[in-house]
């Protein structure tokens, strides 16, 4: 199982991650709080997280969707992602991901 490093303020909460679940997913069922205020469907942006820059390459692109959502964010950067759209396998594994 792909282990996820969730990075909130100065703490940081390891997860083991379930393949085929969304970033969203495995923090909320491993007790993250990521609000994700449409329910995972993408349109809110509520679940904005930011992804260490080693793992970038190792994504499916943002979604036009995804995109849209994401250029309409204050506080988005260059490796921002919705973490209801990022699905887990096994090459995250290790990955950081901030919670803004
Ligand atoms: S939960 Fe709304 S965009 Fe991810």
């Amino acid at each position: 199982m792909p282990k996820i490093i969730f990075k909130h303020g100065t703490s940081t909460t390891e997860v083991e991650a379930l393949n085929g679940e969304t970033l969203l997913e495995a923090a909320n069922r491993n007790g993250v709080k990521i609000f994700g205020g449409c329910g995972g469907a993408g349109v809110c942006g509520t679940c904005h997280v930011v992804i260490d820059p080693a793992y970038t390459s190792k994504l499916k692109p943002a979604s036009d969707s995804e995109a849209d959502v994401l250029d309409v964010l204050p506080n988005a950067a260059p490796l921002s992602r919705l973490a209801c759209q990022v699905v887990i396998s096994d090459e995250l594994d290790g990955v950081t991901v901030a919670v803004p």
